[in-house]
């Protein structure tokens, strides 16, 4: 039988949204069933967590972050994407930073994470430290913590995605004082 790919079912493409010259691209996952409705990125449950997060470091899609998701179309059922996909989607995502430009990426959950590093580690061992990542010819600093989606699924996961917060948080005021 055919795979169904996620560009063959998705309503809207949710290729990503925020600011133009932005401090963070926020990079998640692909388009849930809400974000294929609207064509916008992070805008149910998970969404709405997600800009509780940055709020609480002053960081908003509003002003000075981008958020994009490593596919732009979403996998039916919410499956996991298939390497087609995120290899179909990978020029696009890296055409997005290149252009964009942001001092900062931030990997929100294993999928973000492992498809951006390259790895198969557990988004527990890729969380919480920076890391450098090379796109096209910026090479940025690299942080990856939980999905907002799984925060809403198991509240221990909220305290170490905090620390993530709060050493992006850092980080941020570090570049800013110079
Ligand atoms: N989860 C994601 O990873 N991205 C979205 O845009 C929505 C939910």
């Amino acid at each position: 039988m055919q795979k169904l790919s996620a560009g063959m079912t998705r309503t809207n493409a949710a290729p990503g949204e925020g600011a133009l010259q932005p401090l963070v691209i926020v990079i998640g996952e692909g388009p849930g069933a809400e974000e294929d409705a609207q064509g916008r990125p992070f805008v149910g449950r998970a969404g709405q967590l997600l800009d509780k997060m940055l709020a609480s470091i002053n960081l908003s899609r509003n002003s000075n972050c981008f958020i994009a998701n490593v596919v732009k179309c979403r996998p039916p059922n919410n499956r996991d994407p298939y390497p087609e996909e995120t290899a179909a989607c990978a020029h696009f995502l890296e055409r997005q930073i290149t252009l964009l430009k942001p001092r900062f990426i931030l990997a929100a959950g294993r999928v973000a994470a492992q498809t951006l590093l390259k790895t198969t580690e557990p988004i527990g061992k890729l969380r919480g430290k920076f890391k450098e990542l090379t796109v096209g010819n910026m090479t940025l600093p690299f942080l990856a913590t939980y999905h907002p989606a799984a925060l809403l699924r198991n509240e221990d996961l909220k305290r170490p995605a905090w620390e993530d917060l709060k050493l992006l948080r850092s980080m941020l005021d570090k570049e800013r004082t110079g």
